[in-house]
This record gives structure tokens, C-alpha cells and sequence, in this order.
């Protein structure tokens, strides 16, 4: 049997951070963001999960980098606790801004309580890391950390990047993480602070409550669906680079199933590409696109079996409701429709999915933040 390979390289790509001909619109948005940082103001970034926050920022730092910016990205999902993100953000800072070259004697003196000494990176290349730190993270020591930017920056502009910002202050109970780092960063003249995450109630609450120490201290951008026309030229370039074509109709369909979110558009465009370029006709029919949609289910099938079952009953219950109704309210009537019980409860439930990421409020209705796992919800 013959194996069909694809001809050149799928033009759309996901589940990474997008650059160059993989990215679309956000001009304008970006503009904010760079012209923000050059008028010294630290920003919050909000914005739900896979709308493309990662993406814009670095597109953002590029331009900034290309007119002197020094600029360090740092994400926070996988950072396991206080100690680990000290460890891993001095590593980085003293990388990103050259600062391995004054050696760890000269670093030494920036800290009091923290010595830094040579490790190994991953890839084996020497690498700076706090030894030292200790294995109960102090106040102290963490102004200490919070401080080396500015430290580091020397005559350079810095901007420090802190993605998924709001993982860093559920670390600990000990350290009060927003306090800390307000107090600290008010102070740097040289470093700008963006404050990226995609949990945006907690961040809207920490950044725009008035008892928050963040209240009131940085601007607030927020990172919306892009306009569906600029999807719809995305998609048909895409697939007219590949020299297969695709229908207006088709393309607002596939926006349609993909909720207009970027990483779903890319991921279901993607899916498409390879099976059509393979085909004769080269033409993108209304089946393929549901096509593609089953198949991702299928892909995804386990996971959203084991996420399901994390959920309390009163969780699953009301995911099912708002995956086949999307409300703005829980009345009565739609409590008793779909079996939810008291709408206080019901309250409970949405305030905890929404804090993880799993309900997104868009026009005060709320929906299933993944249009592949209502799917699945609703099979
Ligand atoms: N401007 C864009 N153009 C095209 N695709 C994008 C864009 N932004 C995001 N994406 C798609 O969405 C995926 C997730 O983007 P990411 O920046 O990681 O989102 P977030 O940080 O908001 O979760 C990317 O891998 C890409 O497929
Ligand atoms: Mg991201």
C-alpha cells in the first residue's frame, strides 16, 4: 500500500506559542502593549485560557526587543512552590540578563541571606541557581528575590513577563505573595512589570479590588476573541497557501465550532489541512469540519473522562446544564429544568468552575470554556 504523505508544511499550528505566519490580528492590542511598557506603566494582561495571551505577549516583546528592551518571560504553571520559582526566576533572570558573565562572586553580594552558585542546566550548559535557597521561603528572602531584577538591570530597560501570575500567589500561606511583590516593585525604576493569566476572576479580584494590594497599580489590558473576519482571512490563506480552497460559508462554520478561540481554529484548521491536502478535489466541504471536530473529541475522549470525574456532583451537574443551555442567571425555572437544585448551590458550583478555567463568562452568559469537551458533554 502506498502512504500518502502531506506535500509542505501545515500552515496552521497549536498548543504552541504562535509567531510569524501562524499568528493573526492583535495589531492593535499589541500596540497597547508595547506602547504601555514604553510609557513605563506595568500592565495586567486578561484574558481566558487558548485566546492567545502567550502568543501576543511574545510578539510584543519582540517589537520591545528590537528597540533596546531587555525582556524576560517567566511562566508560572509549572512552578511547583515559593522555593522552586525562586530558584527557577533567579536562574532566568541571571540568564536572560547576561548577568552570568559577573560571575557568582559578584552576584553573591546583591543578596543577603541567598548565594547563588553554578548548577546545570538541563541541556547541561552552566547555569546560576540559588543553592542556598532556603527550604522554608521567608519574607525576606523573597523580597530578596523579587529585588534582583532591578538589581540586575544595571543601565539596560528590563521588562519582566510573569505569565499565569496568579499561580505564584496561591503558593503559599506563609508569605503573603501580592503584598510582597507590590511593595517591592514599587520601588524598581527600571524594570516594567506585565502580569499575564488566565484565570481572570481571581486576577480581576487582585488587581481590581480595592482592599487587593495591586488595586489601582497597573493598567488593565484585556484579550478578547479576535474579529471573526480576520479568522476567516486567516483560515482561507491558510488553506489557500496549501492551494486548497475554502468557502466563505465554510470558514464562519469552522469559526462557529471552534467558538472563534484561537487555539480551537487553529487545532480543527490543522486537522482538516492534513486530510484534505491529500485528497483530489482540495476543497474543504461542511463534513470535514465536523469531521475534524469528532476526531479531536476522540483524541481528547480520556482526558475529559478523568476531568469529569474530578468535578463535585453539584460541579457536573451544572456543567451539563450550562454545556446544553448557556444562562446568565439560574432562575427557578432553569434550576428545576436541569436538576440543579437550590441556585445558591448552583452559585457555589460556578464560582469554583469559573476560578478553574472551566466556564467562561462572555456577555454575562456563561459557557463551557471548551467547545470539544461540550461536545462531549452534550453526546
Ligand atoms: N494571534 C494568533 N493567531 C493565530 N493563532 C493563535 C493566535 N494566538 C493564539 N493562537 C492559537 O492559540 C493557541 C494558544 O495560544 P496561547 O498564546 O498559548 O494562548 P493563551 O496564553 O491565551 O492560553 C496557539 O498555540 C495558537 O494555535
Ligand atoms: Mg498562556
Amino acid at each position: 500500500m502506498k502512504i500518502k504523505v502531506l506535500e509542505g508544511k501545515n500552515p496552521f499550528a497549536y498548543g504552541e506559542v504562535v509567531s510569524g505566519r501562524y499568528f493573526y490580528d492583535r495589531t492593535e492590542v499589541c500596540a497597547d502593549i508595547v506602547n504601555s511598557v514604553k510609557s513605563r506603566l506595568n500592565l495586567v494582561i486578561l484574558g481566558s485560557r487558548r485566546y492567545g495571551k502567550t502568543s501576543l505577549v511574545h510578539a510584543a516583546l519582540d517589537v520591545l526587543r528590537n528597540q533596546g528592551y531587555t525582556c524576560v518571560y517567566f511562566d508560572l504553571m509549572r512552578v511547583a512552590s515559593l522555593e522552586d520559582f525562586a530558584n527557577r526566576y533567579a536562574a532566568v533572570l541571571y540568564r536572560e540578563s547576561g548577568a552570568f558573565a559577573k560571575g557568582v562572586h559578584a552576584l553573591s553580594s546583591l543578596f543577603r541571606s541567598l548565594k547563588p552558585v553554578i548548577g546545570m542546566a538541563s541541556d547541561g550548559s552552566p547555569e546560576i541557581a540559588l543553592r542556598a535557597a532556603p527550604r522554608q521561603m521567608t519574607p525576606e528572602n523573597f523580597e530578596e528575590v523579587l529585588d534582583l531584577p532591578e538589581k540586575l538591570a544595571g543601565k539596560r530597560k528590563l521588562v519582566v513577563v510573569l505569565d499565569e501570575f496568579q499561580e505564584l500567589c496561591a503558593q503559599s500561606s506563609r508569605v503573603n505573595v501580592e503584598k510582597i511583590m507590590r511593595s517591592v516593585i514599587q520601588f524598581h525604576k527600571r524594570v516594567q512589570y506585565v502580569f499575564l493569566g488566565s484565570k481572570t476572576h481571581i486576577l480581576k479580584r487582585m488587581f481590581m479590588s480595592r482592599a487587593r494590594p495591586f488595586y489601582n497599580s497597573v493598567k488593565v489590558i484585556t484579550v478578547a476573541k479576535p474579529p471573526l473576519d480576520e479568522g476567516m482571512d486567516f483560515l482561507r490563506n491558510g488553506f489557500r497557501s496549501g492551494r486548497i480552497s475554502l468557502s466563505e460559508n465554510v470558514a464562519a462554520y469552522l469559526l462557529e465550532r471552534s467558538d472563534n478561540i484561537p487555539y480551537y481554529t487553529q487545532a480543527i484548521a490543522s486537522e482538516i489541512f492534513q486530510t484534505v491536502a491529500l485528497r483530489s478535489d482540495r476543497k474543504v466541504a461542511r463534513e470535514d469540519v465536523d469531521r475534524a471536530v469528532w476526531s479531536m473529541l476522540n483524541k481528547k475522549r480520556d482526558y475529559y473522562e478523568v476531568l469529569f470525574s474530578s468535578f463535585s456532583v453539584s460541579q457536573r451537574n451544572l456543567m451539563k446544564a450550562i454545556a446544553s443551555e448557556p444562562t446568565g442567571r439560574f432562575t427557578e425555572t432553569y434550576c428545576r429544568e436541569h436538576a440543579l437544585g437550590l441556585n445558591s448551590s448552583a452559585n457555589t458550583a460556578l464560582k469554583q468552575l469559573v476560578d478553574g478555567g472551566h466556564v467562561d463568562t462572555v456577555n454575562r452568559i456563561h459557557h463551557v470554556s471548551d467547545p470539544i469537551f461540550r461536545l462531549w458533554m452534550c453526546e
